[in-house]
């Protein structure tokens, strides 16, 4: 994690900052241990599953899943599994659509993306591995006393991640290369691409918890879908108003691809407005509870005023 990247948070995040930045280095720690050591055969591959998924990333998703556990007075040891699973789905993702089959980019976290500093073979492995290892320390749980509840975990992260979540997003975007979308039809393909694995994080953190509360649940899952399409909403304007050093990775390469977008489709403007209004809709199943709540909506401002 690079601390610059929290530069812009106003003084009133200080806070905020303060337990980011724990939250980040707790999520390392346990990733670096959860992960294969680089000298266990295959070395190679576990060099480059390393390689992918530590030492970068604002780890948005483990925030989520941390600040969705606080809420509902999670199990710490169960968030942390929870928060570096995400993670690990979430880095796999990335290695995948930087490979030159998806969206050809080189640079990922301010570094040579998988497929270049290996190759696309071991992108593909490292992708396959991560997955895995995810649904494995989930399943390796042991904090979890409850067998229900945790094959609950198991499968709220597979459907995120799978046809229906975020693998099909990622097929409706490279199927929408060079197509006008409609409003509705974006919106679809970002609620999956992106949408639901931040969804699953926040979900997963509020079941993290021993007592699963069903109106803590329910507001945490309304907070998630708003939140979930922000971050995508936000991640296109990035990519036209950011720069590669800022950003870790190619600006402006969605138009150098015809990728439909939310900035193509609405104009920077409107999308920046749209941004504002799913902060809002986020912090609004929030409303009624208090302090418990102020992670999340300080991770919704976080999320929706980054960069802008
Ligand atoms: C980038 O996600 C890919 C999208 C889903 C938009 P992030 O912006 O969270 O990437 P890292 O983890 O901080 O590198
Ligand atoms: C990626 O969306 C979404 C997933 C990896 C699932 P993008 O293609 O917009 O992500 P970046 O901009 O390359 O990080
Ligand atoms: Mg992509
Ligand atoms: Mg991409
Ligand atoms: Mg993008």
């Amino acid at each position: 994690m690079n601390p610059t990247s929290f530069n812009h948070i106003p003084i009133l995040m200080t806070d905020f900052k303060a337990w980011a930045f724990t939250i980040q280095d707790r999520t390392e720690k346990v990733l670096d241990h959860l992960l294969p050591k680089p000298d266990i055969a295959p070395q190679r591959l576990h060099e480059a599953m390393r390689y992918s998924a530590l030492g970068g990333g604002k780890r948005v998703r483990a925030l989520l899943v941390h600040a969705a556990g606080e809420f509902c007075q999670a199990n710490m040891h169960t968030v942390d599994i929870a928060a570096a699973a995400v993670e690990l789905i979430h880095a796999y993702s990335l290695v995948h659509d930087d490979m030159p089959c998806m969206d050809d980019d080189d640079l990922r976290r301010g570094k040579p993306s998988c497929h270049k500093q290996y190759d696309d073979a071991t992108a593909l492995l490292v992708g396959d591995a991560l997955q895995t290892l995810a649904f494995q320390i989930l399943a390796q749980n042991e904090a979890i006393t409850n067998p229900k509840q945790q094959l609950d975990m198991i499968n709220q992260l597979a459907v995120a991640s799978g046809s229906r979540g975020m693998a099909g997003g990622q097929a409706i975007d490279l199927a929408s290369v060079g197509k006008a979308l409609s409003q509705t039809e974006l919106e679809h393909m970002h609620i999956h691409k992106t949408g639901a694995l931040i969804r699953a994080a926040a979900l997963l953190g509020a079941k993290s918890s021993d007592s699963v509360d069903p109106a803590r649940i329910h507001a945490v899952d309304q907070y998630a879908q708003s939140i979930g399409l922000a971050f995508q909403v936000v991640d296109d304007i990035l990519d036209t108003e950011a720069d590669t050093a800022t950003l870790g990775k190619t600006a402006g390469k969605d138009a150098e691809s015809n990728k439909p977008t939310y900035v193509t489709i609405l104009g920077l403007e409107r999308a920046k407005s749209l941004a504002q209004e799913l902060y809002e809709s986020a912090l609004a199943p929030l409303a009624t509870f208090s302090d418990e709540a102020t992670r999340l909506k300080q991770l919704a401002q976080f999320i929706t005023q980054r960069g802008f």
